[in-house]
């Protein structure tokens, strides 16, 4: 099978696997695991923040950073097609008590601008208004096609944000992938932010995880709501030793990644009916649309996934996702299968 369902569904590399055997673990509930204190410690260098703390997944860390930045009653500012209010099942009104207020972005690319952040934000303590207590953004944008926003317009997003006292969320889920495609570090990309999660379990290919990073006062409050939220876990080195060689390793290769998206968005762009423009394809998600093919989304991927190939759709749209366990020989048969399929 060539799954390009999602870079969630990568199994660990066999070096992943032997540092997994060999961990030193501790009790990390009691801040004893070593293996997780150095992920945490070698995270929070890279990412230049405070303190970080490992959490199990990216909905977690999303969710724990709702809680803290966010009072109940308040809402969250959030572009429409974003992970928090879309994938994350309501979790943010469950725990947190807090409303969405989804906005669209104009040019389609996810990436919201201040004006269209600022027509929605209600910060004036009027008592019929209800506040923002949070913007959160999500880099790179999974539902718009996986696309970027440079470290200058999110720094920029964050000093307006902050001249009028709210904070901001990085949803950095595939954050590594926003860096390569951008050639720029992390760092840059989310140094005004106040909180950041990104996955270990995506594109970096560990099994299980994710960082959430921010102040240590963030952090310390962040470790509380872990618990309360019974994501304590407790020889958790074992995961913690493939997630650092995912950190140290893995983005190096994601250029990889994103040739093969382009290669494979290339391909798709010239099938009869299908509705994709490859420029726009700048990391490792790759969205089209399959209307002009007179198909549903459900009978191609039904017919995709008969012939070896899985992929997820939804309305009239495909998503293929390209990953460290798909070779650009997978790309081409992807390609050549849905040129049966299409043509
Ligand atoms: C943009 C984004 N944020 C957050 C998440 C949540 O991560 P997890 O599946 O680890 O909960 C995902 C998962 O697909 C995602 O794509």
């Amino acid at each position: 099978m060539i799954d390009l369902r999602s870079d969630t569904v990568t199994k660990p590399s066999d070096r992943m696997r032997a540092a997994m055997a060999a961990a030193e673990v501790g009790d990390d509930v009691y801040g004893e695991d070593p293996t997780v204190n150095r992920l945490q410690e070698r995270a929070a260098e890279l990412f230049e923040k405070e303190a970080a703390l490992f959490i199990p997944s990216g909905t977690m860390g999303n969710q724990i950073a709702v809680k803290v930045h966010t009072k109940p009653g308040q809402e969250v500012v959030i572009e429409e097609r974003g992970h928090i209010l879309n994938y994350e099942l309501g979790a943010s009104a469950i725990f947190a008590g807090v409303t969405i207020r989804p906005v669209k972005s104009a040019d389609g690319s996810g990436m919201l601008t201040w004006s269209e952040i600022a027509e929605v934000l209600s910060t004036d303590g009027i008592y019929d208004h209800t506040q923002t207590g949070l913007i959160c953004l999500e880099n790179t944008h999974n539902l718009a096609g996986g696309t970027v926003m440079p470290a200058g317009q999110i720094g920029g997003l964050c000093d307006r944000s902050h001249s009028v006292g709210i904070p901001v969320h990085m949803d950095g889920a595939r954050i590594f992938n926003a860096a390569t495609a951008l050639n720029e570090s992390v760092a840059d990309l989310t140094r005004n932010c106040d909180s950041v999660q990104f996955c270990l379990s995506k594109g970096l290919g560990a099994p299980v995880g994710s960082i959430l990073l921010g102040s240590r006062e963030f952090i310390n409050e962040a470790r509380i709501w872990r618990k309360r939220l019974g994501g304590g876990m407790r020889q958790a080195g074992i995961l913690a030793a493939a997630g650092l060689i995912a950190l140290e390793e893995s983005p190096k290769r994601l250029h990889e990644d994103h040739e093969n998206a382009r290669r494979l968005a290339a391909g798709l762009a010239d099938l009869p009916g299908i509705g994709l423009d490859p420029d726009r394809i700048v990391t490792n998600i790759v969205i089209f649309d399959i209307a002009g093919t007179g198909r549903t989304a459900n009978e191609i991927c039904n017919e995709l996934r008969d012939r070896g190939v899985l992929t997820i759709g939804f309305g009239t749209k495909i998503r293929m996702v390209t990953h460290c366990d798909v070779t650009r020989q997978d790309v081409d048969a992807a390609v050549a299968v849905m040129r049966d399929i299409c043509g």
